[in-house]
């Protein structure tokens, strides 16, 4: 689908969004090996999460759903069934590290795959942590999907994670729930928490130190009612459209601004912009809350280090907010850009040039001069959803109507998001 995006005179408007893509996996796979019916509103509605929700069906739990609301039976830590079938977990990275963990303990084989950008991603980061509990598995070219996952027991391990990753420390984790004593894993820079905390909420044990997390195996896991919050790296989108686009103003409520995703906020205060907090509150050990942001021009800035793994998914809608910005962006340190759905450097950068502006490509990054202006043009998707959503703002900004092509990616993560666009944009 190619959508047309014309520039917009202002966004404007008050609403909700789909709920945490990151938060709705670990619902959904914990629902699935905890006992009883665990309800989970709010739901998140992109195809990634569905994935999940067909992949723990084809195990053996009981999944109902009706719009975003959702429920998973589980059968408790033992109660998975082999799968009929291949499981697919279609572009979701998340699907497939995180369930390799659970499908790595368990007694019987599990072939699991994905779409071609997900055939493309390497599996390596969870399979030496797998193999060095116990786990059994074999990959094309020893790194990438097809994963065949075959019935093993595991022990837990002490793991350095060599990359910062929440995919990979979530994946140790779901496997050390079925190893017999305490698993710890270490991290290099904070990644988002959501496993830890709704383990915890499930009624699991783990204790945070530093950078290090230990969970202790084999606990009895209970089903829950939980809600969603909202998807603060969705909300990303809509936050950068009004700071690019002059006299916007935009209240999203109900969103999630657990600390380890939060740092998008931050930075952007740190940029000058207009943001105000409201109505902080707690659902289910992660903090929700409202946003409002108003047109400000802003200064630009750099992102590095431990930063970089924090505002990981919001690089993309940050590098067109650079372009519009006083001074300029620059993103280093981001290596893991380039196995993401697609190298995001270089979609970023190709995206950035089609629309007249100048960008610098580094191998683990990429600069983006401030003060430019976007011109009207043909932009790609790549069939990456982040992509699609970010250069669809920078289209508000354009001097003329672009065209997005390949849009439709956008439903991995947010269906409604050209929706919600046009409506903020009158
Ligand atoms: C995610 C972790 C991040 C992020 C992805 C979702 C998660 O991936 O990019 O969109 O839910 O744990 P990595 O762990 O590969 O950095």
């Amino acid at each position: 689908m190619d959508q047309k995006i014309s520039p917009a005179r202002k966004l404007e408007g008050v609403m909700r969004l789909p709920g945490d893509k990151s938060i709705s996996h670990r619902y959904a796979m914990l629902g699935a090996i905890a006992e009883g019916r665990t309800r989970i509103l709010n739901y998140s509605s992109g195809a990634d999460c569905a994935s999940t929700l067909a992949c723990v069906e084809a195990l053996g739990a009981t999944v109902e759903r009706e719009g975003n609301e959702v429920a998973v039976t589980g059968n408790g830590l033992d109660g998975l069934q082999p799968a009929p079938r291949m499981l697919d977990a279609g572009n979701s990275g998340s699907t497939i590290r995180m369930l390799s963990g659970i499908l790595a303990a368990q007694p019987f084989l599990t072939r699991i795959t994905g779409d071609e950008s997900l055939s493309r991603r390497p599996m390596d980061r969870i399979m030496r942590p797998l193999e060095a509990m116990g786990a059994s598995i074999a990959a094309r070219e020893g790194r990438y999907p097809p994963l065949e996952i075959r019935p093993a027991k595991l022990h837990p391990i002490e793991y350095t994670l060599p990359v910062a990753s929440a995919q990979v420390k979530s994946c140790v984790l779901l496997a050390g729930l079925f190893a017999e004593g305490v698993t710890r894993v270490q991290e290099p820079a904070r990644t988002r928490d959501h496993t830890e905390v709704a383990m915890r909420e499930f009624g699991a044990t783990v204790e945070v130190a530093g950078r290090t997390i230990s969970l202790s195996g084999r606990p009895r896991l209970k089903a829950r009612d939980l809600v969603v919050p909202g998807d603060l790296s969705s909300a990303a989108f809509f936050l950068v459209a009004a700071l690019l686009v002059p006299g916007s103003r935009i209240v999203i409520e109900g969103v999630g601004l657990n600390p380890t995703r939060s740092a998008l906020l931050d930075f952007l205060l740190s940029m000058g912009a207009r943001i105000r907090v409201r109505n902080l509150a707690f659902a289910a050990g992660e903090p929700v809350g409202d946003i409002e942001v108003q047109h400000a021009p802003v200064r630009g800035g750099v992102i590095e280090k431990d930063l970089t793994a924090a505002l990981i998914d919001e690089i993309p809608a940050l590098a067109v907010l650079g372009a519009a910005s006083e001074e300029g962006l620059t993103v280093r340190d981001a290596s893991e850009l380039r196995v993401k759905e697609t190298d995001r450097i270089a979609t970023i950068a190709e995206n950035l040039k089609r629309m007249g502006v100048e960008v610098e490509v580094a191998p683990d990054g990429l600069t983006v001069p401030g003060k430019q202006r976007f011109h009207a043009a043909v932009v790609d998707s790549f069939g990456d959803h982040r992509i699609a959503m970010a250069f669809s703002v920078a289209a508000l900004a354009a001097d003329g109507e672009c065209t997005v092509r390949d849009a439709g990616a956008a439903a991995v993560s947010f269906p409604e998001f050209f929706r919600i666009l046009q409506a903020l944009a009158g």
